[in-house]
């Protein structure tokens, strides 16, 4: 190991010394000062991290030491490394920028601190956490760099698996913010474009989905050229599940193609509550998704002027009469669903000239302020009865604009939806 007088003899810590200079000067250190220098080199052997020193004063910055910590790491015997340039652990895929970086710093004798990928004498490559510090002299000549060198491949490697899950997990967010928007859209189509031409009937609708999509649905479908079908209907939680079941309610209530459940085979209007009974049978509960709906289904005659409807576990509709407080009829019935074969009662109202009939779901009336009080059914006669005399459309807004002032800025945790109808 030791070539004696050579460029490049080793001393027993690691220095490019002879061991013969070095005995020379232990003896003429105090005992102090000798324990010290011991110290201080079990000190630069017992640690984990490789150190290197290198001569700044000679020509490609020789190693003139390294430990112990510096052999486990890169597997380079100390007496390889003696008398070269440190790059000797770089390879095929370290980044020349990082190298030219350290490379800078050293030009302009500034401390520097990279993660560059160094290769073991096996060609295995590591994260090479590195720390290089001038150390100058009593003059302030730079004199030797002092490296530190740790193994950060572990936390590289989780670096770049969490980003790589990140990126994972944004593509997967995008998707699923497209699939969204379109499903979304796709729900927005299926609401009314425009209102049944029937002379002296008067529509206005609004529905304010919670999220993307809507557990709400509505629509008002004509029946003949007096008459009017209507419903509102609301599926429990919200979100994509709810929404996927009002979707599946609005096409059975409103088939593209084929025979309506509206109509009986003659052509007539099913009555509301066959209707509930029909929705009933053909949407139990089911245990597994625990998902109900209630609905509100109405047939309006414009002609004989009433309002005949079943509210199935739904909000009662407000009627607003000229001369007359506002005021919510009536309304009892199961949700549809819950019981097997439960009894679903009518309600019919007669209807006079200039009435109006709002037809909601629950999140307009338990919209809650910031003190969790709830909007509620009294607010929305009242404001109903202060704009009885602007234009439906503009009472729509209104009463959705009240209960949104009504949160005081609070996020909307229920889809709204709100129609209303006025005879002339
Ligand atoms: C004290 C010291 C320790 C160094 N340790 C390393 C090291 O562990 N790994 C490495 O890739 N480069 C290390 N370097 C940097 C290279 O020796 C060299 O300076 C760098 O690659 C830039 O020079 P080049 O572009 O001529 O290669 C060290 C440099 C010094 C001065």
């Amino acid at each position: 190991m030791k070539a004696k007088g050579s460029e490049n003899a080793v001393s027993r810590t690691g220095f490019v010394d002879s061991d013969s200079e070095a005995v020379r000067l232990r003896k003429i250190l105090s005992p102090a000062a000798r324990a010290l220098l011991d110290l201080k080199e079990r000190a630069l052997e017992s640690t984990a991290e490789g150190i290197v020193i290198a001569d700044a004063s000679r020509p490609n910055n020789p190693i003139i030491y390294a430990n112990r910590g510096f052999e486990r790491l890169t597997g380079f015997p100390v007496e390889f490394a003696l008398g070269k340039n440190c790059r000797f652990l770089q390879g095929p895929a370290t980044d020349r920028t990082t190298a030219q970086a350290i490379k800078q710093a050293l030009v302009e004798q500034r401390p520097c601190r990279v993660e560059i990928l160094n290769y073991r004498k096996d060609r295995t490559p590591f994260w090479n956490g590195l720390s290089i510090t001038p150390v100058r002299d009593a003059a302030g000549r730079v004199t030797h760099y002092i490296g530190i060198q740790s193994d950060v491949t572990k936390r590289r490697q989780a670096e770049d698996a969490l980003q790589e899950a990140n990126h994972r997990l944004e593509m997967a967010n995008r998707t699923m913010k497209r699939d969204l928007a379109a499903a979304a859209r796709i729900q927005q189509a299926l609401l009314p474009s425009s209102a049944p031409q029937i002379p002296g009937l008067r529509c206005a609708w609004t529905l304010k989905p919670c999220e993307e999509l809507a557990g709400d649905a509505l629509n008002i479908i004509r029946l003949d050229e007096e008459r009017v079908a209507v419903y509102v209907l609301d599926v429990s939680g919200h979100g994509v599940p709810a929404a996927l079941l009002s979707v599946t309610l609005n096409r059975w209530l409103t088939p593209t193609s084929g025979p309506s459940p509206l109509r009986t085979v003659d052509g007539d209007a099913v009555a509301p509550a066959r209707i509930a009974e029909r929705l009933n049978r053909q949407f139990p509960l089911d245990p597994r998704t625990a998902q109900y709906f209630t609905i509100l289904y109405g047939i309006l005659d414009v002609r004989a002027r009433t309002f005949r409807y079943v509210a199935a576990g739904h909000p009662a509709p407000l009627l607003l009469r000229r001369g007359q407080a506002p005021r919510a009829l009536t309304a009892a019935n199961f949700p549809v669903g819950v019981v097997p074969e439960p009894r679903f009662d009518e309600d019919r109202v007669a209807l006079e000239p200039g009435d109006r009939l709002y037809l909601y779901t629950d999140g307009l009336p338990e919209a809650e302020n910031s003190g969790e009080a709830p909007f509620g059914t009294e607010r929305m006669l009242e404001i109903l009865g202060a704009c009885r005399e602007q234009r439906l459309e503009a009472s729509v807004e209104r009463l959705v604009g009240a209960a949104e002032i009504w949160r005081e800025g609070a996020r909307q945790d229920d889809d709204i939806s709100l129609l209303a109808l006025e005879l002339a």
